[in-house]
């Protein structure tokens, strides 16, 4: 519940080439009006061979710092989120932790798809409960692109590259966002539905012709959507009852921006107008770890959050994996 941890920066970066729906239609049969209508996705950034998942993270976290007014050597924690990481080894955490020239801080790299910075988030707030004086690095980083398959035309024109990241503060070094109160969960039973097997350590043996379909993104998208509507719902509607909240007293809701029509479900089924839910899905598409962050830089970036205001995010991933936070700007 109620906890001494704040944010103090934020930041994101994208991909320098952005996709239309008209170029994917050249690469799949579909169509603009396809892809419109069923996810809310116009564009997407696709990130090229020199942009790795740690140098997109590096970019963020940099952005980041800036906007805490931080120096890279200040920070005392690295959680990343991702599961389109540079590689199995070294984690992406590491590689950032090298890049930022800061060795020596705990690193690691938390795999909970596209939740992952919720679970960065939580742990971020265990460890300022345990540090006071701690400043952690909290990103979310995803060459997704890496993952998709660009012969399934289901998956491949739902997602996108990204990272954003956030500065996480203890009681010694509060700041203007207070973190009040988090909730994560996670459901094994069913993640069959969403899977990236190929390339873990039960897929034996790896030869360079097993990189099929098993190696990418596969969804059972019809499932995946029901799942994420009721489980962000939720968590969401828990999340604000245990702070004492009603969902209309929320100012703004920044959910994970996998698909327009999952937000305006869960808008829905809370009870709350599109108003109160900042979207970017249709710029940016899915983006896993990264949507969250990315969409809270943004939406304080273009003045929907200001002082005073509640703000609820909340999150849905493969594993499954879901949860929410409420913050008080
Ligand atoms: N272009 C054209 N047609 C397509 C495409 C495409 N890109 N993809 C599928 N179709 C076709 C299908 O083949 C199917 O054709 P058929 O009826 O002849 O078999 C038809 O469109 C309808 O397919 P459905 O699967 O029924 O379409 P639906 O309305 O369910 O939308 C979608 C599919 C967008 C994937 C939807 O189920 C969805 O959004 N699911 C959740 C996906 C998601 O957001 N996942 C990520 C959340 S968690 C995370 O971020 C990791």
């Amino acid at each position: 519940m109620n906890s001494g941890c704040s944010i103090v920066g934020l930041g994101l970066h994208l991909p320098r080439t952005c996709v239309t729906n008209a170029e994917l239609e050249r690469i799949v049969e579909t169509s603009d009006e396809w892809i419109r209508t069923r996810s809310g996705i116009t564009t997407r950034y696709f990130a090229q061979p020199d942009e790795t998942c740690s140098v997109l993270a590096y970019h963020a976290a940099t952005a980041a710092l800036r906007d805490a007014g931080m120096s890279a050597h200040e920070l005392t924690h690295i959680f990343v989120g991702t599961f389109s990481g540079d590689y199995n080894l070294p984690t992406t955490a590491c590689l950032l932790q090298n890049m930022l020239g800061i060795a020596g801080i705990p690193a690691v790299d938390l795999a909970a798809a596209c939740t992952g910075f919720l679970y960065g988030l939580e742990s971020a707030r265990a460890f300022t409960s345990l540090y006071p004086e701690a400043r952690i690095l909290v990103v979310g980083s995803e060459v997704t692109t890496s993952r998709i398959n660009f012969e399934d035309r289901t998956t491949c024109v739902l997602f996108g590259d990204g990272a954003g990241a956030a500065i996480a503060t203890g009681q010694a070094n509060p700041g203007p966002i207070r973190v009040l109160d988090v909730m994560l969960k996670a459901d094994g039973s069913v993640g069959h539905l969403l899977t990236v097997r190929g390339g873990g350590s039960a897929c034996r043996p790896v030869l360079h012709e097993s990189i099929g379909p098993e190696y990418f993104v596969q969804m059972q998208g019809r499932e995946v959507f029901k799942h994420a509507v009721r489980f962000m719902a939720d968590i969401s509607s828990t999340l604000i009852q245990r702070n004492g909240l009603r969902p209309e007293d929320i100012d703004l809701f920044i959910p994970h921006q996998a698909n327009l029509r999952i937000i305006e479900a869960v808008a829905k089924k809370l009870g709350v107008s599109m108003e109160q839910f900042f979207v970017n899905v249709d710029r940016i598409g899915n983006t896993s770890a990264a949507s969250v962050p990315i969409a809270l830089t943004e939406a304080r970036a273009m003045g929907r959050i200001q002082p005073g205001m509640k703000v609820l995010l909340t999150a849905f991933g493969g594993g499954f994996t879901w949860g929410a936070a409420l913050l008080q700007f």
